[in-house]
């Protein structure tokens, strides 16, 4: 027997409540204290019934405040890909925690944590922020000093981190400032063009103009859905970048799941910079920007051009001692090809196994993939942001999550992206699976057909 999603929806909704008391009497007691509820607005944006409390999380098990555990496919949307608290990374923390936490000097271990990233990821120069956010910002504010170009170039359905000129969309032909951002200070649709990803005379066609700085890309979009290049597409944006005299920013914050040198080094893409944040020192909050040397000549130009004062990138914590213990512990022993090789094989067998459910099921779902990075999606696979925008179907999405969460299953709340951790056993990929089938099956057929893009 089959049941309608609003019908599910109710009955998963009263499940949740049933079997978390103490997560629902620490909601109640927050609430008059944190905006929403929750220390960061969105973290009541997950669909549940009020927000689920952590106890604590290690590997890929999360234990909530109600003693409940589960697998987490999510791990913070990218920041703890590599499991929750690695060992190395902990212990590293841990050392360093009694040794000082913020100096705003180098720390010792700063020059061998440059040349290790410079051999890691193939770039020579590199500084260090606390979010990818922060080192967008910078890239993209570096890009203008550089270029003396006012505008940057995005794609449509992009995100990069809440940096101001990247909020925008692609509307009736032309960039608007994207829908929900509270309080902009300017339209930043003046200082942004927006393309749609994989549109190769668009691109051209906007770079022509002569205006812009820098294309800020990922190379698989993540943040809508997931979008994978055409073929031969990275390599035309980058050749023409270069022809136009633009800067290309490849954000790696999600797609560093590829493998040990991220998306660029497993598939030769060279930017002029390299952003990553999240995971890049397994979970503990940092960012590294690198470039290369031509750009770095080109700032040592601006550095010694201007007249001092603050440059507007940098914040006073970020390259803290704690960071550097983090980092080289990360560089260390979860950057590697074994940790990689691992994670990429528990994809693999889940990206299989997602397929035959959905093939078994006649349903023409799709299943994209960025290495040990998982994302099905409700129709076949979409070539641009619009497209998967269109092919979004959020009460669908938040049934299956809030089903999946009350056995013990997490997967991001927003779209349907899972992530392989080096210690995900084959055991966890069923049970993940069997969550997923058992949905399909109980759902009724109406509710899963997808919707043609108008
Ligand atoms: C591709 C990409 N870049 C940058 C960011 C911003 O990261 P943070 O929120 O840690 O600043 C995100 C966040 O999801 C992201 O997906």
């Amino acid at each position: 027997m089959t049941v309608a999603l609003t019908r599910l929806l109710e009955s998963e909704r009263a499940a949740f409540v049933a079997k978390r008391p103490r997560s629902h009497q620490l909601a109640e007691r927050a609430r008059p204290h944190w905006l929403s509820g929750v220390p960061m607005h969105w973290m009541a944006d997950w669909g549940t019934p009020y927000p689920l409390f952590v106890a604590r999380a290690e590997g890929v098990t999360l234990t909530d405040v109600d003693g409940a555990p589960y697998t987490d496919f999510c791990l913070g949307d990218t920041g703890s890909m590599f499991g929750h608290s690695p060992p190395a990374v902990a212990s590293a923390i841990a050392l360093q925690a009694s040794r000082g936490l913020t100096c705003m000097l180098p720390d010792e271990r700063v020059a061998a944590v440059g040349e290790q990233l410079a051999q890691r990821f193939g770039l020579p120069v590199w500084q260090v922020m606390q979010t990818a956010t922060d080192a967008n910002r910078a890239a993209l504010r570096w890009a203008r000093a550089l270029t003396g170009r006012p505008k940057i170039l995005v794609f449509q359905g992009c995100y990069h981190g809440t940096v101001d000129e990247t909020m925008v969309r692609r509307r009736q032909g032309r960039a608007v400032m994207r829908e929900g951002a509270i309080g902009p200070a300017l339209d930043y649709s003046q200082a942004a063009m927006v393309v749609e990803f994989n549109d190769v005379p668009a691109l051209e066609r906007a770079l022509q103009s002569g205006d812009i700085a820098a294309v800020i890309a990922e190379p698989v979009m993540t943040n809508i859905g997931m979008v994978l290049p055409a073929p031969d597409y990275l390599e035309t944006l980058q050749a023409l970048c270069r022809r136009h005299g633009t800067l290309f920013i490849v954000d790696e914050t999600h797609t560093l799941s590829s493998g040990p040198g991220g998306y660029a080094g497993a598939h030769g893409l060279s930017g002029d910079f390299w952003v990553c944040g999240k995971a890049i020192a397994g979970g503990l909050p940092c960012a590294v920007l690198g470039f290369t040397a031509d750009v770095e000549a080109r700032m040592q130009r601006v550095l010694a051009s201007r007249t001092g004062g603050h440059s507007g990138m940098g914040t006073t914590l970020a390259a803290n001692p704690l960071v550097f213990a983090a980092l080289e512990a990360a560089l260390g022993h979860l950057h590697t090809e074994a940790t990689h090789t691992t994670m990429q094989e528990a994809a693999n067998r889940l990206e299989q196994r997602l397929l035959k459910i959905f093939t078994d099921r006649s349903l023409d779902w799709h299943v994209s993939r960025v290495g040990a990075r998982i994302e099905f999606g409700f129709g076949p696979a979409p070539g641009n942001g619009s497209e998967a925008e269109a092919a979004m179907r959020p009460e669908l999405e938040h049934a299956l999550h809030l089903w999946l969460l009350n056995r013990g299953l997490l997967v991001t709340p927003f779209h349907n992206m899972m992530l392989t951790a080096p210690m995900l056993q084959r055991s966890h990929i069923d049970a993940l699976c069997a969550g997923i089938a058992g949905f399909l099956d109980i759902v009724d057929r109406a509710s899963l057909r997808t919707i043609p893009p108008s």
